[in-house]
């Protein structure tokens, strides 16, 4: 049986690297022997991908794309269709998952300087995924026609027409109408269902390939390609499978003890989730009393308000999410590590983390003078977290790195 077996994947190898495949990404892929709690949400993020594809799939064989029917097709989705609440729920819970868990995985990008070289790619590939995630995310939630798909949708897609010259026309364009309308709704759903998961899916890809190639940082920021035993083999790694395979499986069994804990009890998460105005009909007539997006756009959202000028406070919006893809080249520590880093740069991640909450929990608030100056105070601190970086990270006080994983 097994000659048969070995045939079998002989007859495989001679035609596709399946072996080649296995052994380079899996069985001996040597990962860091000291990974944490916090190298989970990569798999998870993979986890949830998978999830949002194969309940979007069936989510899509009875919503319909049409202004006059999508938010009856929802309705009935919840209440006639077969497990369809289930599938909503897991769908729109996963959503917000997919936003808590790519968050706690930049963190640790930041906390253990995996942006650094040799990663800037697998970072810049990472960004680019963000993105697409933040264009996924808002072309799904057009979709149910709720009054705060329509009005969200509304206000975004009017930010591109503070745009000097080209702006009111590219803000038409991207509408297909001069409001969001039937035309809009119809582009959304194939952007949401056809365009951004597969671009999403091949950045993934393009992610891991990435990250492959030069190998896992770890929480000691230490490379253990640099200390290898007389096969070739890092001293420090173990191979990915099955160690830290069985150690995914863990993270993903307690995840989705919590995911099921939301789907099942509290899927609407208080409005956080799904926001309450969204259970009415778009109305074009009548504007909501306040609109928010849905919490994991809010800080920029805080930061787009706390500018006064409009068009300012789209550039610096758009400045909060791309400057990211500047850290690696801000970062000047010898040491890649929070563990061997000095104590500024432990009190800008530290003051920088709190300005991203606070700005999140402002912009889900109507403004008010005072708000407003608190969520100014945090514009400048996220910004000056990057902004300063090149200098506090040159004159901060490091600890030596260890030549091994402790
Ligand atoms: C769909 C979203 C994403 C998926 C499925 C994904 C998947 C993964 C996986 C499986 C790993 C290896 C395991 C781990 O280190 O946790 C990884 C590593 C990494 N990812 Fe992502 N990722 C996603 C989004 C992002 C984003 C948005 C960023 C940053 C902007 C990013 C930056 C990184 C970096 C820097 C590493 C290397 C970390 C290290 O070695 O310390 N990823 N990703």
């Amino acid at each position: 049986m097994a000659s048969a077996k070995s045939r079998f994947m002989e007859w495989v190898d001679a035609r596709f690297p399946a072996t080649e495949l296995w052994e380079g990404h899996l069985s001996k892929y040597y990962a860091p022997k000291n990974f944490n709690f916090w190298y989970f949400f990569g798999s998870l993020a993979l986890l949830v991908l998978v999830n949002q594809i194969v309940t979007g799939i069936f989510l899509a064989t009875a919503y319909k794309p049409d202004a006059n029917l999508a938010f009856a097709s929802v309705e009935y989705i919840m209440r006639d269709v077969e497990w369809g609440w289930l599938l909503r729920y897991m769908h729109s819970t996963g959503a917000s998952a997919f936003f808590v868990v790519v968050y706690l995985h930049m963190f640790r990008g930041l906390m253990y300087g995996s942006y650094r070289s040799p990663r800037e790619l697998v970072w810049l590939i990472g960004m680019l995924i963000y993105l697409g995630l933040m264009a996924e995310a808002f072309f799904g939630y057009l979709l149910p026609w709720g009054q705060m798909s329509y009005w969200g949708a509304q206000v975004i897609t009017s930010l591109f027409g503070a745009i000097p010259v080209i702006g009111p026309g590219l803000a038409e364009w991207i509408r297909g109408d001069f409001v969001i309308s039937d035309a809009t709704l119809n582009r959304f759903f194939s952007f949401h269902i056809i365009l951004v998961p597969i671009l999403l899916l091949g950045l993934v890809v393009v992610h891991i390939m990435a990250l492959h190639h030069v190998g896992s940082n770890n929480p000691d920021g230490i490379e253990i390609k640099k200390n290898k035993d007389e096969n070739g083999v890092p001293l420090d790694g173990i191979p990915f499978h099955p160690y830290y395979t069985v150690k995914d499986i863990m993270g993903a069994v307690a995840f989705m003890f919590l995911f099921a804990v939301v789907v099942f009890y509290f899927p609407e998460m208080g409005g956080k989730f799904l926001e309450y105005p969204n259970f009415e009909p778009a109305n074009p007539l009548k504007t909501p009393e306040h609109i928010a997006p849905v919490w994991y756009f809010t800080p920029y959202y805080a930061i787009l308000r706390a500018i006064p000028d409009k068009f300012l406070g789209v550039v610096a919006m758009g400045a909060a999410v791309l400057i990211f893809m500047a850290l690696p080249w801000l970062d000047r520590s010898p040491v890649k590590s929070i563990r061997y880093k000095g104590p500024l740069f432990k009190l800008a991640l530290a003051l920088f983390a709190v300005a991203f909450l606070i700005l999140g929990y402002l912009g889900m608030l109507p403004p008010t003078p005072a708000r407003t100056l608190v969520a100014r105070i945090c514009t400048v601190i996220y910004f000056a977290f990057f902004v300063l970086m090149p200098l506090y990270s040159k004159i901060d006080k490091t600890k030596p790195v260890p030549e091994r994983v402790t």
